[in-house]
């Protein structure tokens, strides 16, 4: 059980920090979250919990509130057509010789990276079109608000499960298959790991800290947490990060539907910046 004003002092904090909208009717699913928090921490209620983080030194305690709110459910090559989207024509237009927009780097971002499936998906889309475009060179971002999951996606070792959907040709090129301790464990191989740089950021905090553009952005399942006047800032701040004619990807439960933003929509959940 939570009380209202518990509720709403956390509803209130996570909103102002991350932009998440848990809405009025999460009650349950905030306590038991928070109820992991009050077992590592030793606190008896979330009453209790609340007072800490009122606390100034309640501050560290914010980002572990956000890791156990926020919903980090992700897997490899999930929503599919996007990759395909991704082989098919995104890079064979960015690398186009002909293309004034052409750069000797083609960059993507993962923008709310969870554990990393996602952008390791990527790194094997552009590492298998790498095979056909000797010298291509490729750079890729991977963020979240999250420590832990960053943690994870760093750590970039998978259970056996979780690589079922990758086609085991793939497997094999690009996964170490763990010994010992690690039996039954997948690690990606650090050849792709190489290629991307992992770094915390809030999609709606500080201004980005990249000085380069993106060829394509991946911004999927995480605007469904955010209300529409957090959906249409984050979408402003993602189409200036974009290469003129570069993508933004959204999960295909997310519509940019009723906001107001400067993109063309291409394909369900694929949204081009003019060239
Ligand atoms: C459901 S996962 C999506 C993972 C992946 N993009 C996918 O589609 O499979 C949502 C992620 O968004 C992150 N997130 C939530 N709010 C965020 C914010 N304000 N800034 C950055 N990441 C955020 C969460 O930590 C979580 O890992």
């Amino acid at each position: 059980m939570i009380r209202p004003e518990d509720y709403e002092f956390i509803r209130t904090l996570v909103y102002d920090y991350s932009r998440i909208n848990l809405g009025t009717d999460k009650q349950e699913l905030v306590a038991a979250r928070i109820a992991k928090r009050l077992r590592v921490l030793n606190l008896p209620s979330i009453t209790a919990y609340c007072e800490l983080l009122r606390h100034p030194q309640g501050e560290e305690e914010l980002s572990n509130l956000i890791d156990v709110i926020s919903t980090n459910h992700t897997f490899f090559f999930r929503e599919p057509a996007h990759f395909d989207f991704l082989e098919k024509q995104i890079v064979p237009e960015a690398t186009d010789e002909k293309s004034p927009h052409k750069r000797s780097t083609f960059r993507m971002w993962s923008a709310a990276s969870s554990s990393g499936e996602e952008v390791y998906t990527i790194a094997i889309v552009l590492a298998e079109l790498g095979l056909k475009r000797p010298g291509w060179a490729w750079q890729l971002e991977a963020t979240d608000i999250s420590t832990r999951i960053l943690k994870r996606a760093r750590e970039a070792i998978y259970p056996e499960e979780a690589v079922s959907k990758v086609r085991p040709e793939l497997i094999k090129k690009y996964f170490q298959k763990g010994l010992g301790p690690q039996e039954g464990n997948y690690r990606v191989k650090s050849e792709l790991g190489n290629r991307v740089t992992f770094r915390h950021l809030n999609l709606l905090g500080p201004p980005y800290p990249f000085t380069e553009p993106f060829h394509a952005i991946f911004c999927r399942n995480v605007m469904i947490y955010f209300d529409r006047p957090t959906q249409e800032e984050l979408v402003r701040r993602l189409a200036d990060r974009l290469v003129p004619g570069g993508y933004l990807l959204v999960g295909h439960s997310e519509s940019l539907t009723g906001i107001n933003h400067r993109l063309k929509m291409v394909k369900p959940a694929i949204y081009q910046l003019a060239r």
